[in-house]
């Protein structure tokens, strides 16, 4: 080794040897800085939670940590879903909804809802009332009186939404309850496309039934109040009001309004047209103009609701697939009825193309969407059958 070459070295040896200071030196400031966070947060420090068992890592909030016993020892089995995760020190509760895992379950808020709150004060006192249920309305201004009569007929227990196809809003400002309605507006958009954006049964979650009705219906005989209370008197889970006969476009038996009883849940048609009394259009069936869905029903059908299939024709005929059984629990209420005025509205507002009128544009694709339904749930319940290996034959349909 020359002269050169061993000063070259030197250099280099001392270069390593910055080098390490410094690192040194930096590390000693992160580990300063760790323990200042750790003083403050004490509980939130990560050795704290490595020495504890992992049911109290949910406890690094000395204020929240009793709420939070509670819960636990009321939710079962929590413990058992931490702890097969692969790290304890890591939050895992497989029973969190899916994409939740990672939080501590009280915090975790699954559901939500359509009240407004206040900007100012305090959250507890923001709601001076809850309203049970939801009516939703897909309306354009033309229809405004006809809706302006209906929502009166909804008590205050109603939330009331709007789903405006036309994009006007401020032109409903004349009416008081306007004010306290709710106003999604998006252009030339139908009810079901609407239901299945913004009436996620985990956001409608607090209401016990939703209304999901057309803007061209005559309300005159209908009380919502009543009808709710002979809904819950018969368990019907889907329903809708009784049609009366001068509705336009009467197309079954079974919506049609009996004079003679409160409720009916099934009836006759014409013959051939029911291949069995308690299924469609027979029984377990209600038009797609006015339902009124329990929460749990709407869970299911929401579910049901294809996003490209916007019309939602045959879902009246799919209904039957939500509930258990089926013809008890759809029925019509006649006791509290509505006339189907069939006003010209969204299906006037297609597109004139190749010489045809704009509502045979739409009136196509209703019943193209009607056919792909129907194919669209009957493969799905051959490919569920035969991946359980039973014979849709030996299945029973009701
Ligand atoms: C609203 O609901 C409450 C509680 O169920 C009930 O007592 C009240 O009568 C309802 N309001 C109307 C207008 O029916
Ligand atoms: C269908 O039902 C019949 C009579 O109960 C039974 O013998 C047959 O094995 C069933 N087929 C299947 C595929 O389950």
């Amino acid at each position: 080794m020359n002269f050169e070459e061993s000063k070259r070295k030197r250099n280099s040896n001392r270069r390593k040897l910055n080098e390490c200071t410094r690192l040194v030196a930096s590390i000693t400031v992160a580990i300063l800085f760790g323990f200042c966070i750790g003083a403050s947060f004490p509980l939130f420090s990560p050795s704290k939670i490595k020495l504890i068992a992992p049911i109290d890592t949910y406890l690094w909030d000395k204020n929240s940590g009793q709420r939070i016993l509670n819960v636990i020892s009321t939710t079962s089995d929590i413990s058992k879903e931490v702890h097969n995760h692969d790290d304890p020190s890591k939050i895992w509760v497989s029973s969190n909804p899916r994409g939740a895992e990672r939080l501590p379950p009280a915090i975790v808020a699954a559901e939500s809802d359509l009240y407004p709150r206040r900007l100012f004060g305090k959250p507890s006192e923001d709601l001076t009332t809850k309203p049970k249920y939801l009516v939703t309305f897909t309306v354009g201004q033309n229809q405004k009186s006809n809706i302006d009569k209906a929502v009166k007929k909804f008590s205050e227990n109603f939330t009331i939404l709007l789903f405006h196809y036309d994009d006007k809003i401020t032109e409903w400002d004349e009416y008081e309850w306007s004010k306290r309605a709710i106003h999604i507006s998006v252009t030339k958009q139908t009810k079901w496309w609407y239901a299945k954006r913004f009436l996620h049964p985990d956001i409608v979650a607090p209401y016990d039934f939703v209304f999901i009705w057309d803007e061209d219906l005559g309300v005159d005989n209908f009380n919502a109040e009543e009808y709710i209370k002979l809904v819950r008197k018969h368990g019907l889970e889907i329903s809708q009001p009784g049609l009366d006969p001068s509705s336009r476009g009467l197309t079954w038996q079974m919506t049609r309004r009996r004079e003679d009883r409160e409720v009916h849940k099934e009836t006759e048609e014409r013959p051939g047209w029911c291949s069995d009394p308690h299924l469609p259009p027979c029984a377990g069936f209600v038009e797609i103009m006015a339902p009124v869905f329990s929460r749990e029903a709407w869970r299911c059908v929401w579910h049901l609701i294809q996003n490209d299939l916007v019309h939602g024709w045959g879902l009246d005929f799919a209904l039957q697939k939500c509930v258990e059984p089926a013809h008890e629990k759809i029925g019509v209420v006649d006791a509290q009825w509505i006339v189907h005025q069939g006003l010209p509205s969204l299906g006037n507002q297609g597109q004139a193309e190749n010489g045809k009128q704009p509502w045979q544009g739409v009136r196509e694709r209703c019943q193209s969407e009607w056919k792909m339904f129907r194919e669209r749930v009957s493969n799905a319940e051959v490919e569920y059958y035969k991946s359980t290996g039973v014979d849709p034959l030996n299945v029973t349909t009701h």
